[in-house]
């Protein structure tokens, strides 16, 4: 409405727009709209979002770091950006959306995006010093980019998670692990230890706000991306998963496949026999979405083994051990069933496991059933 009648005062003279009642109101309205509707045409945020954030803009990675985990957290956070960017116009573009022809080393169908999103990740830590070899679910091999000394980082991701949700503009994810090379460890293999040796992890999920979850094993930590500056700002510090939660969060289509504890706990949870309280389901089916609920709301995720994946469906080393690391520091829990997520030793990169993730409760009741049934 105001914005109707800036516009009919364009037309008047400015004696006219000041002598009307309300019309100094109304110009200090028109400026601010004007500047609105031209950052929202840039697909920019508005000018009121700009406002609130600017008294708190603590800046994604914190200067507490040290600076070369700090230059290589900045990397990723700033190629997650450009992630965003192409996803954001995803539908506008005939080179970003569909499949892009190839089948990935898990037996899976490679997205455009997929490839896209592996590209922006592995071209930008191309540039570091600081990092030894990349492990990436779009590449068979283990990229070897330095085994110099200096070259003390590992680089393990999941580029881009929920690939079934790109084409109908779902939320989808970038997830990220850090490791740190044994001295004398090749670099192609230095990635195979157990998830507790993380020295960082990290997850970024595009939703309607593009938003970054990391540890480095003091507390869990989130920030939003400000479309305006293309920074990520501190917005939820020490972050903490509720002890117990709402959801449960399952393929149930799996159900009937599941083995018969965690067919039970599904059991336990739908009706309340397991947690006092039913729960309720919710499934995006992009793990970094599903996990984010779980961090916020408290709950649980389970992808347990299937007949098709008697191993698990998700990825131990870029999937499970970085959610594991922040859900660990967030206060809750995540197991294979019989064994802590960051205590299994990888024997391969592209290593599945089964994942029950979430509130503390949730998965001890979970480890019970299971414990009970072996
Ligand atoms: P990705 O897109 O990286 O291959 O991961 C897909 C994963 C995960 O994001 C999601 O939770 C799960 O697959 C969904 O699997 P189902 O379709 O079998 O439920
Ligand atoms: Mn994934
Ligand atoms: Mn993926």
């Amino acid at each position: 409405m105001y914005g109707y009648r800036a516009e009919r005062d364009q037309g008047r003279s400015s004696d006219e727009r000041s002598s009307s009642s309300g019309g100094a109101e109304r110009r200090r309205t028109f400026v601010f709209r004007t500047r609105s509707v031209h950052r929202a045409k840039r697909g920019l945020c508005d000018a009121a979002t700009t406002q609130t954030i600017l008294p708190k803009m603590t800046k994604f990675p914190p200067t507490t770091l040290d600076v070369p985990l700090r230059e290589l957290l900045r990397t990723l956070a700033q190629a997650c950006v450009q992630i965003a960017a192409k996803l954001r116009t995803a539908g506008l573009s005939t080179d970003v959306l569909g499949a892009a022809g190839d089948i990935n080393i898990q037996g899976e169908q490679q997205q455009k995006l997929d490839v896209l999103a592996n590209n922006i990740l592995t071209d930008a830590l191309r540039s570091l010093a600081s990092v030894a070899a990349i492990v990436s679910e779009e590449d068979d091999e283990p990229i070897v980019l330095s085994e110099s000394d200096t070259a003390k980082y590992l680089v393990i991701f999941d580029p881009l998670d929920g690939s079934s949700n790109i084409d109908i503009n779902g939320p989808t994810g970038t997830i990220i692990s850090i490791m740190e090379r044994k001295s004398g460890a090749p670099a192609k293999t230095a990635s195979l230890q157990c998830g507790s040796q993380q020295v960082a992890a990290m997850y970024v999920l595009y939703g309607p706000s593009t938003v970054l979850v990391y540890t480095t094993g003091e507390g869990a930590h989130g920030y939003t991306l400000d479309p305006v500056s293309g920074e990520f700002l501190l917005s939820s510090s020490n972050m903490q998963m509720p002890e117990s939660g709402p959801y449960y969060s399952t393929n149930e289509s799996n159900l009937s496949e599941y083995p018969v504890a965690f067919q039970k706990a599904i059991e336990g949870f739908r009706t309340g026999t397991l947690t006092g309280t039913k729960l309720g389901a919710r499934y995006i089916g992009a793990l970094v979405a599903d996990f984010h609920r779980t961090l916020l709301k408290g709950g649980i995720y389970l992808y347990p083994p299937t007949k098709k994946t008697p191993h698990g469906k998700l990825r131990l080393l870029y999937e499970a051990n970085p959610l594991a690391l922040i859900a660990h520091e967030a206060g809750g829990a995540a197991t294979n069933g019989a064994t802590d997520i960051l205590n299994i030793d990888p024997e391969i990169p592209h290593q599945r496991v089964p994942l029950v993730i979430g509130s503390k409760n949730a998965v001890e009741a979970v480890r019970t059933l299971v414990k009970a049934d072996a």
